[in-house]
């Protein structure tokens, strides 16, 4: 089992154990994960895993215990450094069975094929696509957001948006993805401002753990955009948070993607409760980065990328990196390194 301390100390783990002794099934708990997880966090897990003569894992918690879980699947079964399975298709070996339970809602990463883990030595991020990360079992279940702070609740809860807004206009989106990255982003504007007034309101809670599981489903999918790529790689170099990153950057690519693809962006608005009759499709744009950009302010996520941290003499290696990531493939306008750069600019 892959936890963290403040999911044990939420009572939640101890809630599951009976479940799991009902079925006589022996169990080790792994805590050793922290946010944005890192290599050296999975090997130690799959040393644990060999000790304690594991045959398969599940993860409770948000996308840090969910991708570390992954991880250490990755590496049980095919051994190595994880950093040899970044990329598209690396995993060769079946990986042991999965079950993933999420307590965030924003991750979607109980449903997606992507793992995204910390290379702590280039302080990248590096993202694992494989049919195989997919778990086999994922538990859905509002009552876990209710124990989770405010602004953890915001920052996920952006996740969840940026999931739905990036998979939409993603040059991978299909029919089938379109249905749920609309269907996320719709949902998280109805749901994110109550659930971050109010631990207690648990139909806003169940609006965003759908809102979480449709916009995985979109974006493990149809991939996702600029957004992710850039947020990436300043989660990477200063291990800050990732919603929260994402809620940062979104508006900003939103209105370097908005010439490209307005009528996507059109329906975005659509899918955010805004009325668009009668404007164009770059004025319903336009509304709905206004949009995301009041959501954002409203549930006190204020801070800018300098406040986390970033300063100017990181712009240039951020933006290289941001280059590479796996995300950038699927934005709808292609960036060159000198556009990213400015858009890390105007973030500050
Ligand atoms: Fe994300």
């Amino acid at each position: 089992m892959v936890s963290d301390p403040g999911i044990i100390a939420a009572g939640w783990l101890e809630q599951m154990l009976p479940f799991v002794e009902q079925e006589n099934l022996q169990y080790a708990i792994w805590t050793g994960v922290t946010p944005n997880p890192k290599d050296h966090e999975v090997e130690a897990g799959t040393a644990f895993y060999h000790t304690q003569r594991c045959d398969s894992l599940i993860a409770l918690g948000g996308g840090s215990c969910i991708d570390a879980a992954k991880g250490i699947a990755v590496l049980s079964t095919n051994g190595g450094h994880i950093r040899d399975y970044e990329g598209i298709d690396k995993i060769i070996r079946p990986l042991p069975p999965m079950v993933a339970v999420p307590t965030t809602g924003g991750t979607g990463a109980d449903v997606s094929q992507f793992a995204v883990i910390t290379d702590t030595a280039r302080r990248i991020k590096m993202t694992l696509i494989s049919k195989s990360l997919i778990p086999d079992i994922s538990i859905t279940d509002p009552l876990l957001l209710t124990t989770k702070d405010a602004w953890l609740t915001a920052s996920t809860g952006m996740d969840a948006l940026t999931h739905g807004i990036e998979s939409y206009v993603s040059l991978a989106a299909t029919f089938l993805t379109e249905v749920h990255s609309l269907r996320a982003i719709e949902l998280a504007c109805a749901g994110l401002r109550p659930s971050v007034a109010s631990r207690d309101d648990l139909a806003a809670k169940d609006t965003m753990a759908r809102s979480s599981l449709h916009a995985g489903m979109a974006f493990s999918n149809a991939v996702l955009g600029a957004t992710h790529a850039m947020a990436h790689q300043v989660g990477g170099m200063l291990d800050q948070p990732h919603g929260e990153l994402n809620a940062i950057l979104l508006p900003y690519v939103m209105e370097y993607n908005l010439a490209v693809c307005p009528e996507r962006y059109a329906a975005i608005a659509g899918a955010m409760g805004i009325d668009i009759r009668g404007l164009t499709q770059i004025e319903a744009g336009h509304a709905a980065i206004a949009a995301v950009r009041s959501l954002t302010s409203d549930i006190g996520l204020t801070r800018r990328l300098s406040d986390l941290g970033v300063n100017e003499t990181m712009i240039p290696t951020l933006s290289e990196n941001a280059m590479r990531d796996a995300c950038m493939a699927t934005n709808p306008r292609s960036a060159t390194v000198e556009e990213v750069v400015r858009l890390f600019y105007t973030a500050m």
